[in-house]
């Protein structure tokens, strides 16, 4: 069984091909990241422009990397929300008209289950599995029991994990995606220099906070001297990475302690999203897991971020068990898991 995916949600285009033997068969992703670079962050009309421009060639490069022609395709997944609605419609008109046309299953898939059953395509593990997943909207412990089984633990109060490292890179003049310009930039610094706090910590439920955090950094930044020295940039980096691996490894416990109680030990602790591809928020969350005797699993780097490997593979997951999609089937802007 082969599927293709298509990934238009954000500033991503992206298609890929995934057999049901956990092979990635093709998985191309063109990133927007120089089209929206003057404006500083995603701009949603420009980004659902370059999916129209893009993703046909996108798939068609797809279907050439894997050597394959659309009769060879089993079934078409598409992120179907939540996310940019421009350019999910994009992607959902695009992939209803190759389904209408060759006759084949339509499945609208959601871009955090995505996420949320990478690891199967990854590492096979089996369900249920506890899984931390960190994106630029997204912030979640969720327990997995199934396919379109999943159960939220915790989430975050106000701002994304993601959303926080892009809006400390942006003030601190780094650029976008914030996320691995600021984990760079932290290399060289001192993470003690300034007292951030540490959200949540010691809280009695598995959720998250970023947003005071945040507001820390801007006030540190107000009482230095102005332009930034780099090595102040590069301490506000360390210390804010460090803050948020100290909640987010806070927050992994308390949820793994639940899991325990629920699975007696078994079970693997994943993490998933963009976030996921921090060297140091994995380092972090990988001991927490081994302190608590239980396997950790995160994603090679090019698929935690946005890619159609992940949404080909959850399509897949759900053709297997039947659960395809109408063509009625509409873009969702907002569709929590
Ligand atoms: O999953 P993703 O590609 O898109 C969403 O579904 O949101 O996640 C994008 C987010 C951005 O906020 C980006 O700054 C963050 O992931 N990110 C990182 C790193 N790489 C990407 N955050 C921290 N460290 C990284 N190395
Ligand atoms: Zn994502």
């Amino acid at each position: 069984m082969i599927v293709l995916g298509i990934e238009t949600s954000c500033d991503e285009t992206a298609a890929a091909l995934v057999d049901d033997q956990r092979r990635i068969l093709a998985n191309v992703v063109l990133s927007q990241i120089e089209d929206h670079a003057p404006y500083g962050g995603v701009v949603p009309e420009v980004a659902a422009r370059a999916h129209l421009a893009h993703l046909d060639g996108i798939i068609r490069q797809a279907l050439a990397e894997a050597g394959l022609g659309l009769d060879a395709v089993d079934g078409i997944a598409v992120t179907a929300g939540p996310g940019l609605i421009g350019g999910v419609a994009v992607g959902v008109m695009t992939a209803k008209g190759i389904a209408a046309a060759r006759g084949l299953p339509f499945l609208g898939v959601n871009h955090l289950e995505g996420h949320a059953l990478t690891a199967r395509l990854t590492d096979g593990i089996e369900f249920p599995y506890l899984l931390l997943l960190v994106s630029g909207g997204h912030c979640q412990l969720l327990c997995v029991d199934g396919v379109g089984r999943y159960r939220r633990w915790g989430t975050t109060i106000d701002d994304a994990v993601g959303e926080a490292f892009d809006k400390v890179a942006k003030m601190l003049g780094l650029g976008h995606p914030g996320g691995p310009l600021v984990e760079a930039a932290a290399r060289g610094g001192d993470p003690r220099r300034f007292a951030l706090p540490r959200p949540m910590i010691g809280r009695p439920d598995c959720n998250f906070s970023f947003s005071g955090l945040k507001t820390a950094v801007r006030r540190a930044v107000a009482g230095l001297p102005q332009p930034l020295a780099a090595q102040d940039v590069a301490d506000l980096c360390a210390g804010f990475q460090d803050s948020v691996a100290a909640s987010l490894a806070d927050r992994a416990k308390r949820a793994i302690a639940m899991f325990h109680v629920e699975h007696s030990g078994n079970g693997a602790f994943v993490v998933a999203g963009g976030v996921a591809a921090n060297q140091m928020l994995r380092a972090r969350l990988s001991a927490v897991a081994e302190a608590a005797g239980m396997r950790f699993i995160a994603p090679p780097l090019k698929l935690c971020t946005d890619n159609g490997a992940m949404i080909a593979w959850a399509g897949l997951e759900r053709l297997r068990l039947g659960l395809v999609d109408g063509l009625d089937c509409a873009p969702r802007p907002r569709w929590p898991l």
